[in-house]
């Protein structure tokens, strides 16, 4: 698979308008269809689009606008090399007969919006299924009715001609330990490959997108960035098909760094014959974001900051990232911010003490 094929992975920018809108609103820019695009075109103008991002997740909305040079955004990828993709499914919706919980919709005119997304130049979708760990959770409602759903979409999806990214996301919200985490991941994937083979999916045509195996974001337990490549594996193991040829972990909350240590470690310690790379989206654009929050015209700074996340991805999805590179980051943001500085200096010491206040806000260690 192109995509994820030389430590490339997949840029998950496929926010719905609420989701961006929360991200957005998190530092203080106005969520207007202009700022989403101003964004997102920043990103995907990038330098390491070229030798990082295999693919790009869009949203509805981003793959019909175009670009401030009249070019819509699929063909702004697809000249970086990297495929343009589409979130279709429709959201997560109460669950009837099991309230807490949630089932992804979308499958009503699915085929049609397929059709149209193929000729805006996608060539792969996403549909997220999504879990909670809780004492009766997830139900065998939840995993039944999340995975018929997947496997309908990803039979969808083949028939048009593209490459469906199956996502079931057992969410890391909560008290559960990591093995329980272990034991619901592995239920709610066995069951997803249960239904695609009942569906006749095409499984070496597949991308699966799971959760790495975490204890919960409020467990007193958590486990080291070494367990959580061994379980994560462990689970993958007896859980995927061997047809299918590649797999790329969504980020979940991590913070970037642990999101990329935890790849690397699980590249370093795969013994199976699975691609393991990155689908992140929080974990690949939060600093650029606050970055170019304090000013949405410097894409050169914000695309900085993006390039070296996306190298760093890249790296660990080879298991040759290491804690040395990552501090280099502070090296990449000082030499750009000197520049700046300088030039600042140059042209009349406009924005001088800015950009030395805004360096401190993405050397993050
Ligand atoms: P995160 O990496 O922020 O979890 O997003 C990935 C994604 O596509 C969720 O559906």
């Amino acid at each position: 698979l192109k995509i994820l094929s030389n430590g490339k992975g997949i840029l998950a920018a496929d926010e719905s308008n609420v989701t961006m809108t929360k991200r957005l609103d998190s530092v203080n820019i106005k969520s207007s269809p202009e700022n989403r695009l101003l964004f997102r075109e920043t990103l995907f103008t990038a330098e390491s689009m070229r030798d990082c991002i295999g693919g790009v997740i869009l949203y509805d909305e981003t793959i019909n606008q175009k670009s401030s040079n009249g070019k819509t955004l699929p063909s702004i990828i697809s000249d970086s090399g990297a495929i343009p993709g589409i979130k279709v499914d429709t959201g997560a919706k109460d669950l009837a007969n099991s309230l807490d919980e949630k089932v992804t919709e979308g499958l009503d005119g699915l085929r049609e919006r397929l059709k149209k997304y193929y000729e805006l130049g996608a060539r792969f979708t996403k549909w997220r299924g999504v879990y909670s760990i809780g004492e009766k959770y997830p139900s065998k409602i939840a995993i039944s009715s999340n995975a018929h759903a997947l496997a309908r979409y990803s039979a969808l999806v083949q028939e048009s001609g593209m490459v469906p990214i199956v996502e079931p996301e057992v969410l890391m919200d909560g008290e559960h330990s990591a093995e329980d985490c272990l034991i619901k991941t592995s239920e709610v994937i066995q069951k997803c490959f249960e239904e695609l083979i009942i569906h006749k999916i095409d499984l070496s045509g597949i991308i699966l997108k799971p959760n790495m195996i975490l204890a919960g974001n409020k467990s007193k337990n958590k486990i080291s960035n070494e367990e959580v490549s061994s379980k994560t594996l462990e689970c993958l193991k007896k859980s995927v098909p061997n047809e299918v040829p590649g797999i790329a972990f969504l980020s979940g909350g991590q913070s970037e760094v642990e999101a990329t240590e935890n790849l690397n470690l699980i590249n370093i310690n795969n013994n199976t014959d699975f691609i393991m790379t990155y689908s992140y989206g929080r974990a690949l654009q939060q600093s650029a974001l606050k970055f170019w929050s304090n000013d949405i015209n410097d894409i050169e700074g914000t695309q900085t900051i993006f390039n070296h996340r996306a190298r760093m991805n890249t790296l660990a999805a080879q298991g040759k990232w290491s804690s040395e590179l990552e501090k280099k980051k502070k090296k990449i943001y000082l030499s750009y911010f000197s520049k700046q500085y300088l030039s600042s200096i140059l042209s009349g010491f406009k924005k001088s003490t800015r950009y030395w206040q805004d360096s401190s806000i993405s050397i993050e260690t």
